[in-house]
């Protein structure tokens, strides 16, 4: 039988990194095949040699049983890609940006003709909410991704590869994106999933194949896999689970953020709470419940929030992220790319950028001790010394996490407040960011995040709060609860039974 897609021997080198180094990889017809390894694996990599977006050093690709000249972009009805980085262009309309590029629409684009099929594909990834003439800028990350996903289905494709199209969207998304990927199997499509989730990848794969440094370690049928396996096949060694439970119980904690008739109009309103010093809280509700909302907005993004603030006792304005950095709240966004880092700086730049006034009290700008900052906290991330002079765009999505993640630490917060702390962030790694933000919670830091992910909800909160439609349903210590019970709360909301 012919393969849907072979390729021998690829090699990429980057600068001193080889990205990819003697890779063999085989795609089966009508497979779903998942690819995992740690961030800078070459997964990436991978995905952009096979769609022409790379020129590989060496190797062979044949699709189909051809040989294909390498980089070069192959037939869109051979194979469609969604990228890891989002490349929705945010002034255009849905319907523009699913149709763009598309071999059907050839030199005249005229629109009409693809209004009820480009409606089709989003109401088959979720989106039935969304019109297709919305400009792309005003839909959330998550939709945005979900509208990435559309165009490449849209395409028709043999084979779609998939990098992380789950990595910015909750469970209930994500289940609709599970449905999109098992419909197009049926109808025959070969389909390669990247994900950092492996209860996605157990769920969805046939096969699966883990990547190290560059490196093609095995492939295997995905039903003879355990997932210590498969992790230890990622990482070269056992990790440790659970490295961030708090101990202490909340109650003898010092006030450290209190709000109070803190709201935003048709996002949420109004709440009324208080942070202690060195709790690490959970925010967490659907795609639009304003869980997010009320996160983003303690870091000063939303200037029409209105209500009552004060940090250590001190009331205090937020109408600017100026604001919240003067009273010691620091903030790192779910949007590494767009928001999180300058990616044409050099990682020790993007570090250090924040705290230069920090290390310079005179005005005089220490290059030395920006430098030693910089590997101080890089080693803390485990990002790699060796490279903190490159550009932040040469690091792989999830070594850019860590990046965001150091910058806004470099501050020492009061207040540190992420938005999908680990979104992208190889299971290894995660486990060494969380041991780092625990050491800071333990001097003092109180640690507030939205995540979609409820296994780190869970693996890293004291305390989960869960919204819906704006309103607090819960407010409660982790030890009582389970994943369920969260699951719960932001699907139905509070129990209106006449109870
Ligand atoms: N344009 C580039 N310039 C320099 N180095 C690069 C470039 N693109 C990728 N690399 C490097 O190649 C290696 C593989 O990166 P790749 O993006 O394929 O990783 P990945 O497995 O997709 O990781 P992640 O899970 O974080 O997305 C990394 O070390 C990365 O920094
Ligand atoms: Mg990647």
């Amino acid at each position: 039988m012919t393969a849907a897609l072979l390729a021998k021997g690829l090699s990429k080198r980057y600068g001193g990194t080889q990205a990819l180094d003697d890779v063999g990889f085989e795609l089966q017809i009508g497979e779903v095949h998942g690819l995992c390894g740690e961030n800078g694996a070459g997964k990436s990599t991978l995905v952009k040699v096979l769609g022409g977006y790379v020129v590989p050093d060496s190797g062979k690709i044949e699709i189909g049983g051809k040989t294909i000249k390498l980089g070069q972009r192959p037939d869109p009805s051979q194979i469609s890609i969604v990228h890891q980085e989002l490349s929705i262009v945010p002034h255009l309309t849905v319907l523009d940006n699913v149709m763009m590029g598309a071999p059907e629409v050839g030199t005249l684009y005229v629109r009409s003709r693809y209004r009820a099929a480009v409606r089709k594909q989003l109401d088959a990834v979720g989106l039935t909410h969304i019109d297709v003439d919305r400009v792309a800028s005003t839909l959330s990350l998550a939709e945005q991704q979900l509208v990435e996903i559309a165009r490449g289905v849209a395409r028709g494709a043999r084979v779609l590869l998939l990098d992380e199209p789950t990595a910015t969207l909750s469970d209930a998304e994500i289940s609709k994106v599970f449905k999109v990927v098992r419909a197009l199997k049926e109808g025959g499509a070969t389909i390669v999933i990247i994900s950092h989730r492996l209860d996605e990848i157990f769920a969805l794969t046939d096969r699966v194949t883990v990547f190290r440094s560059g490196r093609h370690i095995w492939t295997r049928n995905t039903k003879d896999v355990d997932p210590p396996e498969l992790v230890r096949a990622m990482i070269g060694r056992d990790v440790v689970r659970g490295g961030m439970h708090a101990a202490s119980g909340a109650s003898a904690r010092k006030t450290q953020l209190q709000i109070r008739d803190w709201s935003l109009r048709r996002q949420f309103g109004s709440f009324n709470m208080a942070f202690g010093e060195g709790e690490t809280v959970a925010i967490v509700g659907q795609l639009g419940s304003g869980a997010d909302s009320l996160v983003e907005s303690l870091a000063g993004l939303h200037p029409s929030s209105t209500g009552r603030l004060s940090v250590g006792g001190e009331p205090f304005q937020l109408r600017t992220i100026n604001d919240a950095y003067r009273a010691g709240i620091a903030y790192v966004s779910e949007d590494r790319a767009g928001k999180g880092i300058f990616l044409d700086a050099t990682i020790e730049v993007n570090i250090t950028a924040q705290v230069l006034d920090q290390l310079s009290p005179a005005g005089v700008i220490s290059i030395r001790a920006a430098r030693d900052r910089a590997a101080e906290l890089a080693k803390d991330f485990q990002i790699d010394a060796h490279r903190l002079s490159h550009d932040a765009s040469t690091l792989s999505g999830g070594n850019q996490q860590k990046v965001s993640l150091a910058k806004a630490v470099a501050l020492k917060p009061r207040v540190l407040l992420l938005n999908e702390p680990t979104r992208g962030v190889d299971i290894g790694a995660r486990s060494e960011i969380y041991s780092r933000l625990h050491a800071m919670t333990a001097a003092g830091m109180t640690l507030i995040f939205y995540s979609t992910d409820l296994e780190e909800v869970m693996e890293v909160a004291d305390r989960v709060i869960t919204v819906y439609r704006g309103e607090l349903v819960n407010d409660r210590p982790r030890s009582g609860i389970t994943a369920d019970d969260v699951l719960h709360d932001i699907l139905h909301g509070p129990e209106r039974s006449a109870a």
